[in-house]
């Protein structure tokens, strides 16, 4: 059985008001790109997705310790939710009832969340599902949104979207949220093959028209994408304005920036340009 509930904490005109905000100090906020649901139905997501398709192998590959999280789950970021779905999947089969928070700027990804949720409790009766989705932006949140889990909660970040943010400001904010022994488990790109990546973003038509699409600009205008490699990011320019990056990350670095903010890994997983790491809050 699913039980469901939506909390709402943020609206559009506030999202284009942070939009006008970010175009005056010419760095946009990687939400920005969410913020229309349609655009990303009908383009980014449409193409290949290698990283999403290896986080479900590697999760399927390594389901028995997937399987040991504890079953309080918080998800940042759902996206069109495969690798969550997958791993909620794993957990449920063990644990038959799961509390999940699911956290996104677009209410669409929620609510298709939610049907996805639905379909997994109708695989087997003896399932059950409590979900929370807060519609919202992870940095405006407080720690006693998820006091609706009780014990020890998995803070889940899949599908580079730790990648989009300066690493101080998104482990700052998972570093706010977790408690002493929560588990922090991320999927993200790792620095292999970096110059493939460059061209595969430059060279596809449907992203550069998504993203002057979800930013509002005309089509005309070039986006111009760059490696800056001191910050190890792909860059997305437009004229002077920053659009976006994608951080790629050297697994072992990304393990000794996680220990400067209180978490210890334990596990990690990594395949192609993928990796999967596990965290305990210490
Ligand atoms: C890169 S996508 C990943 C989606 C999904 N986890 C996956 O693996 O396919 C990032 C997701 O996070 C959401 N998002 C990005 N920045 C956010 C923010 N600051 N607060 C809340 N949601 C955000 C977007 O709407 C989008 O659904």
């Amino acid at each position: 059985m699913l039980n469901k509930k939506i909390i709402r904490k943020i609206d559009a005109s506030r999202l284009s008001e942070k939009l006008k905000e970010n175009i005056k100090t010419k760095y946009i906020e990687s939400e920005q790109w969410y913020a229309q649901s349609n655009l990303n139905y009908t383009c980014i997501f449409s193409s290949y997705i290698s990283h999403t398709l290896t986080e479900i192998t590697l999760l399927n590959k390594h389901a028995v310790s997937i399987a040991k999280l504890p079953p309080n789950l918080i998800f940042y970021g759902l996206g069109f939710g495969y690798s969550e779905i997958e791993l909620l999947k794993l957990l449920i089969k063990k644990n038959k009832k799961i509390d999940v928070i699911g956290i996104d700027i677009q209410e669409d990804f929620i609510t298709g969340f939610i049907q996805s949720l639905n379909n997994i409790c109708y695989e087997d009766k003896k399932y059950n599902i409590d979900f929370v989705g807060i519609k919202g932006l992870f940095q405006e949140l407080q720690k006693t949104d998820f006091d609706i889990l009780k014990g020890r909660k998995a803070h889940i970040i899949f599908g580079n979207t730790i990648g989009n943010f300066k690493y101080e400001k998104i482990f700052g904010i998972l570093n706010k949220y977790t408690n002493k022994t929560d588990i922090l488990l991320m999927g993200f790109q790792t620095d292999n093959f970096f110059e493939k990546k460059v061209r595969q973003y430059q060279d596809n038509a449907m992203l550069n028209s998504f993203i002057k699409k979800a930013i509002n600009t005309s089509k005309d205008k070039t986006l111009i994408w760059k490696v800056n490699e001191k910050e190890s990011q792909i860059e997305v320019w437009m004229d002077d304005i920053l659009i976006g990056y994608s951080k790629k990350t050297n697994p072992v670095e990304m393990i000794k920036t996680a220990e400067k903010y209180g978490f210890k890994n334990i596990e990690m997983f990594n395949e192609n340009s993928t990796a999967i790491q596990i965290y305990e809050k210490i």
